[in-house]
């Protein structure tokens, strides 16, 4: 079984992005399944049904979240009705929607589970326990994915370790910046510290640079917008055994245009 996890969508030129180059990828790649982060595909902050369309009419099937979830208006609604998405399962009780989904992939049960670090980030639930109750609800699945959606390289890399035999994947978000250090834990679980984005790749994680650069030189408030031009797409390909659902490999892709 093939997984394609694509990282953080940013924006309309994320999802352009996404829509060009994804049915390519799956013909040539013969892939089962499509997770991708979409926590910025609505200008940057966030995502709205009408963006979660465009993911799926693109070919993403489950949509996974992060710090940006309540950031537009309509997404609680859009959560509570569409199974198709998660938010971070850590947080608080009674929070809309929800962190964990199964769907059917070639006929079997498939997890996927969107957790948040706490590191830099807001101080939800333990994210180690949350997870670990979930797995003890889902006793009889094996194909399990979950997105470590954090801050810290640390606290990704103990979320991997904590997970190593228990589930197919953990693979990192949030950052905009992919890692190298993709690979097959020793007890079958594929890790990468961060996946990398989808979105202008002359902006600062996506957005317009000059801004970025004009707030942190003068600590003024300043409007950030989604940056343009040439765009990058950065995804990894995970290779589960059907019945066991290890992980027997993992590889980074990145496809990226030239010029400004
Ligand atoms: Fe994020």
């Amino acid at each position: 079984m093939r997984v394609l996890f694509i990282g953080d969508i940013v924006g309309r030129p994320g999802q352009d992005y996404v829509r060009e180059v994804l049915p390519g990828l799956l013909r040539a790649r013969r892939i089962d399944l499509v997770i991708a982060n979409g926590e910025n595909a609505t200008n940057g902050r966030g995502i709205n049904r009408l963006a979660c369309e465009a993911l799926y009419d693109a070919g993403v099937e489950i949509i996974t979240l992060g710090n940006h979830t309540w950031d537009q208006k309509d997404t609680p609604a859009l959560l509570e009705e569409d199974l198709r998405i998660v938010r971070p399962a850590n947080f608080p009780e009674g929070t809309p929607g929800r962190g964990h989904t199964v769907c059917r992939v070639a006929g079997r049960p498939f997890l996927v589970i969107n957790l948040m670090g706490r590191t830099f980030l807001s101080q939800l639930d333990c994210p180690f326990r949350e997870v670990d109750r979930i797995l003890g609800e889902h006793p009889d699945i094996r194909h399990i994915l979950v997105d470590m959606h954090a801050e810290t390289t640390s606290e990704k890399l103990a979320m991997g370790w904590h997970l190593d035999g228990r589930v197919s994947a953990v693979v990192g978000t949030h950052t905009h910046v992919p890692t190298s250090d993709e690979r097959v834990l020793p007890n079958g679980t594929a890790y990468i510290t961060d996946v990398g984005m989808v979105g202008p790749r002359n902006g600062i994680l996506g957005m317009d640079r000059h801004r970025v650069i004009r707030k942190m030189r003068t600590q003024m408030p300043v409007k950030f917008e989604v940056a343009s031009g040439a765009r990058q797409f950065c995804a990894v390909e995970i290779e589960l055994d059907d019945e066991t659902g290890r992980a027997t490999g993992i590889e980074r892709i990145f496809l990226c245009e030239t010029g400004e």
